[in-house]
């Protein structure tokens, strides 16, 4: 099977490399693994249709398109979980201690965002066409855009200045182990991975839904994707149901 990070396209500029991403595998021109890197973003996209702000040239800008074909389109959140978990793995490496992964996937260290992963999925019925996987991740950025919320870089994690392209295809070989690990294991075993790297797992947190603002301990995520809590009862929330409050 096609390596995750073959080809590699470097684009100095565009909209955002997901677009770009979905557009090249429409059209038949991108294979399982291509990945498309930017060195500038001009309208990178978020979760939840929010903005992706980052400055040209310092960070990882980067899509791939998979075709996970073995997995049924009812088990998409185990991409999503194999995929962070890469990610997890990638940061880790060089920041070594305190990453974790904020569901459903902020890449964090301590309490400030690293990273964040968008992936968009092509279904057509029951079958999965492609998925493009978008990763931005802060490198040597310092400086943030106001209204971005918590951001911290590996420049500010470690002091050191790292090359992006080169650090974008370390991760795709990162992402590939995952990836791996995801046929090749019971599927268990990907969500399993994902908790334990799961941020305040286990702890009391509070939660916001709507208006009202309440505390909760954060049990896991399950097979669906959606976040498992516990108080005076067990509860369970979707993407966008609810934020953490800090
Ligand atoms: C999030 O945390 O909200 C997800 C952010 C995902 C950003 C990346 S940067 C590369 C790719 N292109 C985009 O437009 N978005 C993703």
């Amino acid at each position: 099977m096609a390596t995750i990070g073959f080809p590699f396209t470097e684009l100095a500029s565009i909209d955002s490399t997901n677009n770009y991403a979905m557009a090249m595998a429409h059209e038949g021109l991108a294979t399982h693994g291509a990945a498309f890197f930017a060195h500038e973003q001009t309208a990178g996209r978020g979760q939840l249709g929010r903005q992706w702000k980052t400055t040209a040239l310092e960070n990882i800008m980067l899509s791939l398109v998979l075709k996970p074909s073995e997995l049924l389109v009812s088990r998409q959140f185990f991409l999503s979980a194999a995929i962070a978990a890469g990610c997890y793995d990638f940061l880790k490496k060089y920041a070594i201690d305190d990453v974790a992964v904020k569901w459903p996937n902020d890449i964090y260290w301590r309490d400030r965002k690293a990273g964040g992963i968008l992936i968009e999925n092509v279904l057509t019925g029951n079958n999965w066409q492609f998925a493009i996987v978008g990763i931005g991740l802060n490198i040597n950025q310092t400086v943030f855009a106001e209204g971005v919320t918590n951001p911290v870089s590996l420049k500010q994690i470690t002091g050191k200045t790292f090359p992006t392209v080169e650090m974008a295809k370390e991760l795709c070989n990162c992402l590939q182990k995952r990836y791996d690990l995801l046929f090749s294991a019971p599927l268990q075993e990907t969500l399993d991975n994902y908790n334990s790297i799961l941020y305040k797992r286990g702890q009391k947190v509070k939660l916001k839904k709507d208006i009202a603002v309440f505390e909760t301990i954060i049990k896991g995520v399950n097979e669906q994707g959606k976040l498992m809590t516990f108080d005076t009862m067990e509860r369970e929330f979707s993407l966008g149901e609810v934020s953490l409050v800090v």
